[in-house]
């Protein structure tokens, strides 16, 4: 097939290939632009993890967080710029393929099934491992036992927090080595932040994790490295313990 001349292929919406992945991270995002139409409301965004990190995006509403992580699992194409996991480019690869090739998502919101049971929600986390079962479900029911309680339930009756447990074990019945979690204690009892927060400190370690959140305590105890969006572009980055305080609270502040 012959390639697309270059302005063709960004008026389509598709990258060029790009250079090699950068070594040593799991996940690298390189300058990269997306754009609902024409307006572009992520600009030139560069990240990376490396393998067991736990890397935390925070910005105020509005900011492109959302649109950032819907990029790195595919559901929104990149107008420029270039996602890379584990090694190869997947910038043009469709979602189900980046979720197969192990990146999990849990989005804003939840994005559960209110009609199916929780057990049949977890079940359907199974499609990256093409319904290939070695223990998750045993693991995601001891994660959260409250699912187990629950799992002849219909999800809709879970309480907010009950259902961002589920969530997270959906996706972790994927087995993914990246999970990308975008803001898991909004809206939730602060009781059951804690709890949802324990569990992903549990997971640290045993996966790559990119998290978005706003709870700036949770986040900055608990990440390798922050990324600051404002309108769009990161900002302000760095090691929580190196972040200039007046700038962060100036960056997040409504
Ligand atoms: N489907 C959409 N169509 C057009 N603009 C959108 C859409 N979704 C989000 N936006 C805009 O993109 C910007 C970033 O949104 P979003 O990624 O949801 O921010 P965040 O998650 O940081 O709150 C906002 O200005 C928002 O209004
Ligand atoms: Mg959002």
């Amino acid at each position: 097939m012959t390639r697309l001349p270059s302005p063709v292929a960004t008026l389509l919406g598709r990258a060029e290939p790009g250079p090699p992945a950068p070594e040593g991270s799991i996940l690298a995002v390189r300058d990269l632009s997306i754009a609902y139409g024409r307006s572009v409301v992520v600009r030139d965004v560069s990240l990376q993890a490396a393998p067991g990190e736990v890397v935390c995006v925070m910005g105020r509403n509005g900011a492109g967080k959302t649109t950032l992580l819907k990029s790195i699992i595919g559901v929104l194409p990149a107008h420029r710029g270039h996602v890379y996991f584990s090694g190869r480019e997947v910038t043009r690869r469709p979602s189900y393929s980046r979720a197969r090739s192990g990146i999990g998502y849990v989005p804003q919101g939840r994005g559960i099934f209110p009609y199916l049971t929780v057990l049949e929600n977890l079940l359907m986390g199974l499609e990256p491992v093409r319904g290939r079962q070695d223990g998750q479900l045993e693991e995601v029911l001891a994660l959260f036992p409250v699912l187990k309680q629950m799992a002849g339930r219909t999800a809709g009756v879970l309480s907010g927090g009950q259902q961002q447990q589920l969530a997270i074990g959906r996706a972790l019945m994927g087995r993914p080595r990246l999970l990308l979690l975008d803001e898991p204690t909004e809206g939730i009892q602060p009781n059951i932040v804690e709890e949802i927060e324990a569990v992903i400190g549990s997971l640290r370690g045993r996966m790559t994790i990119l998290l978005v959140e706003q709870f700036l305590g949770f986040a900055l105890a608990n990440a390798d490295m922050c990324y600051v969006l404002e309108r769009g572009s990161i900002s302000l980055r760095g090691k929580p313990t190196e972040l200039d305080a007046t700038r962060l609270q100036e960056a997040l502040s409504v």
